[in-house]
């Protein structure tokens, strides 16, 4: 018995060794980015508008940090919140708000290098190197064009600086450990060529992809992509579900033409579509329909082309539900 004993101890002390190894490997060895890259960019107004365009539409900054209005539909950008971060994208990964990306010098990047805002965006690391949650999308980011990117941050240089200490993020565990890996080196792509429109559609769709593709252990599922059912906790309490995309006729947006599609979208440049007062627990819905409203007629119709090709997945979802105190089931 003391022999069986004393074995179990060694194991035990061996295992616990090997963890305490394992967490000092990744906290020092992860994450493997490189230095921030020394570049200087040089702001033209056609790359301001491209910023301005990409990062209140299809790349969505604007949308997560702004201040939103979550008492109307949609939750449309409060105005004078450009930039200044503080929405939380947590959930059970802990508190993780989205940062001050104002020009302000003191709470937002106004001490940030051209280089390191960069690194930020596309390869998921702060200014000290340390790992950003994956709510913050680099994961996409690294595959955009890189000019695209530069035009982004000449865009977020011009906003107006706001004043507004976000507090730091804080990981629970172990998903502290699991972010460090993630950061990796970008992967950049070109923007296709103008008349390959579902080329196009594909550059501009990894939000909703993001959204509308179900995931199960961090990756997607393969027969399921834009097949929604995605769930969200919704604005005004209950629970939001995102929408089949894909071509299925019966449950997706297969009957829908590309005008009602564009439609659909551009329906949100009418403040009637969103001023409407939504009250606690009533529906309200976390896709930015009012920030894509401001997508042009072309990309959207590229997006629309897009999700044509892929498969058509039946997957009926409801749309809403109630917190479950309200609900009758
Ligand atoms: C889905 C929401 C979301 C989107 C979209 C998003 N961000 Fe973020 N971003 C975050 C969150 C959350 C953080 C904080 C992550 C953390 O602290 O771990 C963050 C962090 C950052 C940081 C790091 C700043 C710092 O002080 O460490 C930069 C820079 C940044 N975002 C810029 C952008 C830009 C530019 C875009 C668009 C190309 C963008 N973000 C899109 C949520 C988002
Ligand atoms: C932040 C998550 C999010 C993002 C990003 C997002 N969506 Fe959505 N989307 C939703 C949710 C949730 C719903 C269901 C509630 C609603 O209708 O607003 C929805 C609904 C829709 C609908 C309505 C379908 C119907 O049957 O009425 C369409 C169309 C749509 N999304 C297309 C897109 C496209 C295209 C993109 C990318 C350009 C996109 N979404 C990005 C969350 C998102």
């Amino acid at each position: 018995m003391r022999k069986f004993f004393k074995v179990t101890g060694i194991v035990f002390a061996v295992v616990l060794l090997l963890i305490a190894a394992g967490y000092i490997y990744i906290m020092y060895q992860y994450p493997k980015v490189p230095p921030a890259p020394d570049m200087k960019i040089s702001a033209t107004p056609q790359m301001l508008e491209r910023g301005k365009y990409l990062a209140n539409t299809f790349a969505s900054c604007m949308d997560c940090h702004s201040g939103r209005d979550w008492s109307k539909f949609g939750g449309p950008l409060l105005p004078g919140t450009e930039g200044k971060g503080g929405e939380d994208f947590g959930e059970t990964a802990g508190y993780i708000p989205a940062r001050n990306i104002t020009p302000d010098m003191e709470t937002g990047m106004g001490s940030w290098t051209d280089g390191e805002i960069f690194r930020a965006i596309t390869m998921g690391v702060d200014k000290n190197g340390e790992p950003l949650g994956p709510m913050m999308p680099y994961m996409y980011y690294r595959n955009m064009d890189e000019e695209d990117v530069k035009s982004i941050i000449a865009y977020i240089r011009t906003l107006s600086p706001i004043k507004n200490e976000v507090k730091p993020h804080s990981f629970n565990f172990p998903v502290n450990l699991i972010f460090r890996t993630i950061p990796t080196t970008p992967d950049f792509r070109k923007f296709p060529d103008q008349n390959n429109k579902t080329a196009i559609g594909e550059y501009y769709s990894g939000g909703c992809m993001a959204c509308h593709s179900p995931m199960d252990k961090g990756e997607f599922i393969k027969d399921k992509m834009f097949a929604g059912g995605v769930e969200f906790p919704a604005p005004k309490g209950g629970t939001v579900r995102s929408a089949n995309i894909s071509p299925d006729k019966e449950t997706g947006i297969g009957s829908w033409t590309k005008e009602q599609f564009i439609q659909r979208f551009k329906s949100f440049k009418n403040p009637d579509t969103y001023n409407i007062t939504v009250n606690q627990n009533e529906f309200n819905t976390v896709m930015p329909w009012t920030f894509y409203a401001e997508a042009n007629d072309d990309d959207l119709g590229a997006v629309y082309d897009f999700l044509m090709t892929q498969k058509p997945v039946s997957n009926k979802v409801e749309k809403y539900s109630l917190p479950d105190k309200y609900s009758a089931r």
